[in-house]
């Protein structure tokens, strides 16, 4: 044992060794930090034990509990598929879409699930919250329908689609009134104006009085009387200030009438399953112009 030697300078201990005349001093490690540490070092041992830990060669030490994160992943998915699952159930098992609506939770599920699907698989053609797209995309979110604005009406449209290759698609088509040469040019013209008329915008009123017998007899069938539109047609209304094709201008109605541009929509049958289905028929309808 070496006797204690104790520097005058600052009264503590030294712990012997010497460099060139310059002594160290003894400073232990404080009492609290050192046993903390000796506390880590147990308790890292405790949990190897416990927990998955050490690699190996083939794998890692697994632990006495058992514990593994990716299995309590699955069943927290599991939990929340099951969940959902309930909904989906019930959603695609209602007697009709009426009585989704009617029920506030399977609505709110409704229109929320409907919401992804509807902007997975719509909005690149009808824009994000169903607000249309120029070029004969048709906004789902006023109460201007072509083909009807009902639950069972918007069904049919998703399930079957629009001038497509599925038999119950909506098939109606304007006739090529020019390129066929069911109508001159002359009536044509006439009959633009008297289209321009039905939005009191028609500069020449002897034209858009010769084009309206041509509408009774070339148009009104599809389009109504006074050009209100029928839905059975999916035929627009030619009387309001919202066009599907071009700007409602003269030359834009004149472009439809000689050689028409018909909207195509596919059949999502066999895409979306029958859930799906129901609910983004049910998230159109609540968009705003839901009949
Ligand atoms: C490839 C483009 C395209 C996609 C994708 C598409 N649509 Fe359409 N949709 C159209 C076109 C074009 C029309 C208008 C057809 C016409 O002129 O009659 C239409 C019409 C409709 C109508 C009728 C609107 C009315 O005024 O009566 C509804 C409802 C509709 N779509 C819903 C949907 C839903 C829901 C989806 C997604 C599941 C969808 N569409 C996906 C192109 C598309
Ligand atoms: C067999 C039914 C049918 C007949 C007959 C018909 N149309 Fe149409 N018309 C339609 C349909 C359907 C559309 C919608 C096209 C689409 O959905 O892409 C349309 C669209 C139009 C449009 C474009 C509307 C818009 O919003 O952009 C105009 C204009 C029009 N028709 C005028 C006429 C005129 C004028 C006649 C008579 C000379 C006529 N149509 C006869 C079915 C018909």
């Amino acid at each position: 044992m070496a006797v204690k030697e104790v520097d005058s300078i600052t009264g503590q201990e030294t712990t012997g060794h010497e460099w060139d005349g310059i002594k160290e001093l003894n400073r232990p490690l404080p009492m609290w930090w050192l046993y903390t540490f000796y506390a880590t070092i147990v308790i890292s041992v405790i949990l190897w034990v416990l927990y998955p830990a050490i690699p190996w060669i083939n794998g890692h030490t697994n632990g006495i509990l058992g514990y593994n994160q990716r299995a309590s992943l699955d069943k927290v998915m599991e939990e929340a598929n099951a969940a959902q699952a309930q909904y989906i159930t019930r959603i695609s098992q209602a007697p009709s879409l009426a009585a989704i609506q009617a029920d506030p939770d399977l609505l709110n599920f409704a229109q929320a699930g409907g919401r992804a699907v509807f902007n997975e698989n719509c909005a690149a053609c009808h824009g994000l919250g169903g607000s249309g797209r120029p070029g004969g995309f048709p906004t789902l979110a006023d109460d201007d329908w072509l083909w009807g604005g009902k639950l069972d009406d918007i069904a049919q449209t998703v399930h079957h689609g629009i001038r497509n290759a599925d038999p119950d698609s909506r098939q109606s088509v304007m006739p090529n009134f020019g390129t066929d040469q069911i109508l001159t040019a002359e009536q044509i013209g006439d009959v633009a104006e008297y289209v321009l008329s039905l939005s009191s915008r028609s500069t020449d009123a002897a034209a858009a009085d010769r084009g309206k017998t041509v509408f009774a007899d070339n148009c009104a069938s599809c389009h109504g009387d006074d050009g209100q539109g029928k839905a059975e047609f999916g035929a627009p209304n030619l009387a309001d200030a919202i066009w599907l094709h071009g700007d409602g201008s003269k030359l834009a109605i004149v472009a439809q009438v000689t050689k028409p541009r018909m909207g195509v929509m596919p059949a999502w049958d066999g895409r979306l399953s029958e859930a799906n289905q129901r609910m983004v028929t049910i998230y159109v309808h609540s968009l705003g112009g839901g009949q």
